[in-house]
């Protein structure tokens, strides 16, 4: 029988491999882009599964889900969620995702890529003005400065980041939206690099989870003299908003006892865990 939609297409091509009706446990959701489609976590789990789940049954998921290429979300360990992806079918793991005009290139094995935070990023593209300066602490593969830069007149930005496998990804995701004489990249330890960049920061994005805390003097040293944004991600709990936000104020407030430091908003990005928001602060200090 031919059932309709993608989940139905799915549970066909599982039907067919397996010559009968597959047990309960296919996944209703799924990730894809070009080629690829990531499962999410716990697919396919359970005792009937065992014995069916390998090579075969990956490659019938992807032939049901029209991809060449199959990856599943890693676990999700301990109170705060982390997962890598992990391949089943196909070699390759270098993806290309096109969101809103712009291409992230990366390792689907080795760099996160938060669908959830598509928001964020288009946010991020669309609020700096022509000229400024940004730099961003934690670039990770460009999740922000890429759109920044394709999409704003920023003058230049800044990134900061330690990991090798993210900072090939940006290299090459910065050539590739033909972006790269507006960016610097400064490998490493942002609470050294911030002293390398100096003052120059119009607007710095503070984007690692659980906390950037322990870079906020990093965070100051390069917010220029006469002040700017600084974008915050954190966690917070849904009804401790304000509090949480309060708390960050404080913390920046004593770092630059001249400034006044100002809320301007808090936004909701995701629900990352039970009782806990993927939220960003935005303050303005001069
Ligand atoms: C995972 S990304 C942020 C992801 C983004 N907020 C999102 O969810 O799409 C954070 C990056 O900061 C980098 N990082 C963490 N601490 C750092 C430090 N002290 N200096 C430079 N880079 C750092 C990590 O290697 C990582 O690539």
């Amino acid at each position: 029988m031919n059932r309709g939609g993608p989940h139905g297409r799915l549970y066909d091509s599982i039907a067919s491999f397996l010559g009968k009706n597959p047990p309960p446990g296919i996944p209703r959701k799924w990730e894809r882009f070009s080629d690829f489609a990531i499962l999410p976590f716990g697919s396919f789990h359970g005792s009937e599964w065992e014995e069916i789940i390998g090579p075969e049954l990956w490659k019938s998921v992807a032939e049901g889900l029209d991809v060449n290429r199959l990856g599943v979300m890693g676990e999700v360990t301990g109170n705060i969620r982390k997962s890598g992806v992990r391949m089943l079918h196909g070699e390759d793991d270098w993806v290309i995702r096109r969101e809103s005009g712009v291409d992230y290139g990366y390792h689907v094995t080795k760099c996160m890529f938060s669908a959830g935070n598509v928001n964020e990023r288009r946010r991020m593209g669309e609020i700096v003005s022509r000229g400024e300066v940004v730099v961003d602490m934690f670039s990770g593969i460009g999740y922000y400065s890429l759109p920044i830069l394709v999409h704003s007149e920023a003058h230049h930005v800044h990134c900061c980041e330690w990991n090798d496998d993210a900072i090939s990804s940006l290299e090459w995701s910065l050539r590739r939206n033909g972006v790269e004489s507006r960016c610097t990249i400064y490998p490493g330890d942002n609470r050294k690099s911030s002293k390398i960049i100096g003052r120059v920061a119009d607007r710095v994005i503070m984007g690692l989870l659980p906390s950037s805390e322990g870079s906020f003097g990093a965070a100051m040293e390069v917010l220029s003299e006469s002040g700017g944004v600084v974008h915050i991600h954190g966690l917070a709990n849904p009804r401790e908003y304000s509090s949480w936000a309060e708390g960050i104020v404080q913390q920046i407030g004593s770092l630059r006892p001249s400034c006044v430091v100002e809320i301007q908003k808090i936004n909701r990005i995701k629900s990352y865990a039970p009782h806990w928001d993927h939220v960003v602060l935005d303050v303005f200090v001069q």
